[in-house]
């Protein structure tokens, strides 16, 4: 898949503390003189944003979440992220599908190898060109993990929101999806990089621009 853009997907359990550091490295890039666009999933695209709604606050099983943060994800390449990295743009996404093999798939206990057959029909290239050609899935240049004890993250949030159907699931769950994200990170050691989350936020924001830097993508 040919693109001339950077797609960097930022991970981690609730209350993980992602959002101020996606800011900053739109800050960064923005002072290279790059175009980003922060975006988020599920939600990105007025429809996205409406199956979120749906993730986020009814009761369903997994299956039906994993369907429904699939549809989301499909409108949100199609008309937001593809797009902007044809532009050349950066695009920071909150989230991407590590997100669903992490909740859906490690949190949830939902079957693996379904995702990951989702995930090719989703962000795969075998639905375009030559039936023969092996199928390439599209994947972020680089997934900062924000890790984090569950039981921390679960003291950070409490008070801070009313919270949603994830966010007030017990700590066992949370600890479940960060073997989901342990998973992930194995599988792609090349394009992961996890960030100890559970230290000051400056030495969090000094991880986050070594590991964007490690990766050639902000200059030393
Ligand atoms: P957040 O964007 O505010 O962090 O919340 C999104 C919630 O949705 C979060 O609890 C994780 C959950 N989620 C899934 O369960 N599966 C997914 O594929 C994605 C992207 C998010």
């Amino acid at each position: 898949m040919t693109r001339s853009g950077l797609f960097i997907s930022f991970e981690g359990i609730d209350g993980a503390g992602k959002s101020t550091h996606i800011e900053g490295l739109a800050h960064a890039f923005r002072e290279q003189g790059r175009v980003v666009t922060i975006t988020r999933e599920p939600g990105g695209t007025p429809l996205a944003e409406r199956l979120r709604t749906l993730v986020l606050n009814e009761p369903m099983d997994a299956m039906t979440e994993a369907l429904l943060v699939f549809a989301a994800r499909r409108d949100h390449l199609q008309n937001v992220i593809l797009p902007a990295l044809g532009r050349g743009e950066v695009i920071l996404c909150d989230r991407f599908t590590d997100s669903t093999f992490a909740y859906q798939g490690g949190g949830r206990g939902f079957d693996w190898q379904v995702l990951s057959v989702l995930e090719e029909w989703v962000q795969g290239t075998s639905l375009v060109g030559e039936k023969s050609e092996p199928v390439q899935v599209l994947q972020p240049e680089l997934t900062i993990w924000f890790d984090l004890p569950a039981q921390v993250a679960a003291d950070r949030l409490v008070g801070v929101r009313i919270p949603d159907k994830f966010e007030s699931q017990p700590v066992a769950f949370f600890e479940h999806v960060a073997a989901g994200y342990a998973k992930r990170m194995q599988a792609y050691p090349s394009r992961f990089a996890r960030i100890d989350s559970d230290q000051a936020p400056e030495f969090v924001w000094r991880d986050v621009v070594h590991a964007t830097q490690d990766k050639g993508l902000l200059p030393w």
